[in-house]
């Protein structure tokens, strides 16, 4: 098994270019479903889930092909209907071929997402959405089975208990061809969610409203395929401008649109960070010890929680005490385990962390619990004294194009390998 060593001490400086989010591309692929036909995304990351749901999709039927970052999808021929356990247990977003399909075809069988290591992530929303545009859900043996009515989806007026990334996403890609118009209330605003709206609209939908808590859908016959770009990753982003506030940079992180990480950016200026705008990303520089602050995860435009655990690392050595508090997952902290294996001290009460600043970090063999967690653990070990060796990295595959890479361009002494 590989891991990830870094040896820590060096200030990292130059430029980093991001990839398209992960957590658009997997939707914009599963929306290619709706359209018989050949769509074409660009700017897709060369990462494990895009990988998995690649599989997805074959198994359906469609004929996906990837040539560097931009990927075809022929959905002219749907066989299947049915997304495996395999494939769902490898990867949760595959659930995002439930509405697209059940709109299509009248017809989807899924298999039931188990436990996360984040939390349960329950998928009720995604169902009793659905169940409003007028599909019949059943679930038994581990599978969630859907049927359309016979004379297709109708409108429907759905208000969701919480702004659901998952489910906002499921119910557009089947309202888009629902008869009627439908309404989404308190829906999700991720830019992600906006960048799924456009790459629908382009197929043909009538949405409005994205990126606010309505978003209305005037259900039309039929789509077309489409070519569409994905929009810069946010929290890849994000995760480099944490590293050049751990390390000092300056780093010039590019290829997002600032805007997608004010709040995150708000922050980190407030732990004494210099952070300047570019019309295509930021340049980030520290001079001074990092001051705590407190920070309280929420559904974009909040404070995102898949940048929660790289924040912790920044904060384990700030000068005081920080609280960050996780409203989005439960279960969202076992990172905090390893980082205080790597000297940090931390205690966390129900979905709060109290993180008292300590002068230095020390490297020490730690496990990536997740994908961000991950990440972290590799930018915690940027500062730390000594050698840092993370486990389990299949995690950060999943989610990150070449982070060894683009952190050694930088300057950062990281390498991969089989130990
Ligand atoms: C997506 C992102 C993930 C990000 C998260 C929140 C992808 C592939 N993943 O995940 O990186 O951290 O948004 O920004 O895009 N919930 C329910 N019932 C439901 C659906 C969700 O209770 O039917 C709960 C979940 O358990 C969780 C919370 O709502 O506690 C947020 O989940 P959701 O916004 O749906 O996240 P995902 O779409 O799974």
């Amino acid at each position: 098994m590989e891991s990830i060593i870094v040896r820590g001490g060096r200030r990292l400086s130059g430029e980093v270019r991001v990839e398209g989010a992960k957590n658009s591309a997997l939707k914009l692929m599963a929306a290619s479903l709706l359209a018989p036909g050949i769509s074409r995304i660009t700017n897709v990351p060369d990462i494990a889930d895009v990988e998995v749901m690649s599989e997805v999709l074959s198994v359906l039927g469609a004929k996906v092909t990837r040539v560097d970052h931009a990927l075809t999808v022929d959905a002219t021929d749907i066989t299947s209907f049915v997304a495996p356990y395999e494939m769902v247990a490898r990867m949760r977003a595959s659930i995002s071929v439930l509405g697209p399909l059940v709109a299509r075809y009248g017809q989807a069988r899924i298999a039931m997402p188990g436990g996360c290591n984040i939390g349960s992530r329950k998928i009720d929303m995604h169902i009793s959405g659905l169940a409003e545009l007028g599909v019949e859900i059943h679930m038994g043996h581990g599978f969630i089975d859907a049927i359309a009515p016979a004379e297709g989806l109708h409108a429907g007026h759905v208000m969701l208990e919480f702004p659901s990334v998952g489910a906002t996403e499921n119910l557009l890609m089947a309202a888009v061809v629902a008869r009627g118009t439908s309404v989404i209330d308190n829906a999700a605003r991720e830019p992600e969610i906006v960048d799924l709206i456009a790459f629908l609209n382009g197929m043909g939908a009538r949405i409005t409203g994205g990126g606010s808590p309505t978003v209305t859908i005037e259900g039309v016959e039929s789509l077309h395929p489409v070519e569409h770009a994905v929009v810069g990753d946010r929290v890849e982003a994000g995760t480099f401008v944490v590293a050049g506030a751990l390390s000092g940079g300056p780093i010039t992180v590019r290829g997002f649109d600032p805007a997608h990480l004010e709040l995150v950016l708000q922050k980190l200026r407030q732990t004494g960070c210099r952070v300047s705008l570019l019309p295509d990303g930021v340049t980030i520089e520290r001079t001074q010890p990092i001051r705590p602050v407190d920070i309280q995860t929420l559904p974009y435009p909040g404070f995102p929680t898949d940048l929660q655990a790289q924040f912790m690392a920044l904060l384990a050595i700030a000068e005081g005490n920080s609280i960050i508090t996780e409203n989005v997952f439960e279960n969202r902290f076992m990172f905090a385990d390893e980082l205080v294996r790597m000297g940090a001290d931390i205690r966390i009460e129900s979905h709060h962390a109290l993180v008292k600043g300590v002068a230095q970090l020390s490297g020490a063999p730690v496990k990536s619990t997740d994908l961000r967690a991950g990440a972290a653990l590799v930018i915690a070990g940027l500062l730390a004294d000594g050698e840092t060796v993370v486990g389990d990295i299949y995690h950060i595959d999943r989610g990150y194009e070449r982070l060894v890479e683009k952190l050694q361009a930088l300057g950062a002494d990281v390498e991969r390998r089989e130990l």
